[in-house]
């Protein structure tokens, strides 16, 4: 069959990348563009977001170009570019309007997270322009209406693609400073992106962290009071004596001089969405453990590791799974919709009956449901094990089991 008795011969499909990068955006780029290119459309890709809709605009052919999905981050580029805050004299909509108009954009695929898609939905109500969702992000917090089924319970639960490939990389880094931390017997804390929620923090439990923190559960004077009374108990319980506490950059902690529960800033700039930038949360945790428990303690932020590296086997099939259904919703024309998953499962059940789509845009952020998360024990409940169970393939953990009898001086 010749390419112009295709479907969608002569029609233009756009895809673009918005807000913070993931393991697993190529893969949701590649597996767009494979399957919009079988029914017909030529491919373009937007670079930087929005703002390669902005000017004269910068797009590039992806129809027939050779990709590599697996290769983590977005090859498009990616930018917090908000098309509806202008600075000014500057009308960004009428820019990425006349942009449509000028590459003859028929669809626009928006790979993104609660901000990208929630301006792509805009865009779609107010100005008519054809758009579909593609969600993304390491916090997996977008409310994807994901059901998670354990022991007789409905679970509301999110598998966003980039999650499953982050979580790996916390749970090796994790595992990873657990030799450092033994070797010098130590508090470690560990600061791990996400902002409003604990479900990426939560996989340190899974490298071994012995403690995770989340923006969930605000350490108000009463809530770190019971933390320390924790910390002491199970150093001491620890036969290596060390901990490794695992913390969410958006937790919020109670400040002794001003009497006040809030997050710790890295910057005071906020990007085109209104969002700040956290970080230093763990320092300030660690600081306080030695001083108030004199253990010796340190901090390290894992940053964006976590964003970082290549695209894990959950995330390259979950990709393919929801560009399946994005086919569906090109065939219906069913624009304003993000294709999303059903009900958590294994890596090798994942296929394109276990999806659906919702509304795209402003879906709203989902934490970590209560039923993860044991607030006195700060740790993750077997349900969420479970969760991780079927997102994660299982690692092998660098584990030093021996101990040595002590010797006694011959010559007393
Ligand atoms: O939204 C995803 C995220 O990775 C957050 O966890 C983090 O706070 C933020 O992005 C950092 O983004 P930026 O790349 O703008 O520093």
């Amino acid at each position: 069959m010749g390419l112009d008795h295709k479907l969608f011969h002569g029609k233009t499909l756009a895809i673009l990348s918005g807000g913070g990068d993931t393991p697993a955006i190529n893969s949701s780029i590649e597996s767009v563009r494979n399957r919009a290119s079988i029914l017909g459309y030529k491919v373009y890709g937007i670079r930087q977001g929005w703002k390669g809709l902005l000017g004269d605009g910068q797009v590039v052919d992806l129809t027939c170009q050779p990709y590599n999905g697996l290769y983590g981050g977005t090859a498009l580029g990616s930018s917090r570019t908000n098309p509806f805050s202008s600075k000014e004299g500057e009308n960004r909509v009428e820019q990425i309007l006349r942009n449509l108009e000028r590459y003859k954009i028929d669809v626009l695929v928006t790979i993104g997270g609660d901000d990208t898609n929630g301006a792509a939905k805009k865009l779609y109500e107010t100005e008519g322009i054809p758009v579909i969702g593609f969600p993304k992000t390491i916090d997996n917090d977008l409310r994807t209406r994901t059901m998670h089924h354990y022991n007789g319970q409905d679970i509301e639960a999110v598998i966003c693609p980039g999650f499953p490939s982050a979580a790996r990389t916390v749970t090796r880094l994790t595992n990873m400073l657990r030799t450092t931390t033994e070797s010098h017997k130590r508090v470690m804390v560990m600061e791990v992106m996400g902002r409003d929620a604990g479900w990426l923090t939560a996989t340190a439990m899974h490298g071994g962290a012995d403690m995770v923190l989340i923006p969930e559960c605000p350490m108000t004077a009463e809530r770190k009071e019971f933390f320390f009374e924790r910390v002491k108990e199970l150093y001491m319980r620890n036969r290596k004596r060390c901990l490794v506490i695992a913390v969410s950059e958006g937790t919020r902690w109670y400040d002794d001089e001003t009497g006040k529960v809030d997050v710790v800033y890295a910057s005071s700039e906020k990007d085109e969405y209104g969002h700040a930038r956290f970080g230093g949360v763990s320092g300030v945790i660690a600081n306080e453990i030695s001083r108030r428990l004199g253990l010796d303690a340190r901090s390290q932020i894992s940053g964006y590791y976590a964003r970082a590296g290549e695209c894990r086997e959950y995330d390259r099939r979950l990709t393919s799974t929801l560009a399946d259904k994005v086919v569906d919703l090109l065939l219906r024309q069913a624009y304003g919709q993000m294709p999303v998953l059903n009900r958590v499962v294994h890596y090798n059940e994942l296929e394109e009956f276990n999806t659906s789509s919702i509304d795209m845009g402003s879906i709203g952020n989902i934490p970590l449901p209560d039923v993860y998360y044991d607030k006195n024990t700060f740790s993750v409940t077997d349900a969420y094990r479970d969760f991780l169970g079927h997102v994660m393939e299982p690692m092998k953990m660098m584990q030093f089991d021996y101990d040595f009898p002590v010797v006694l001086p011959e010559n007393k």
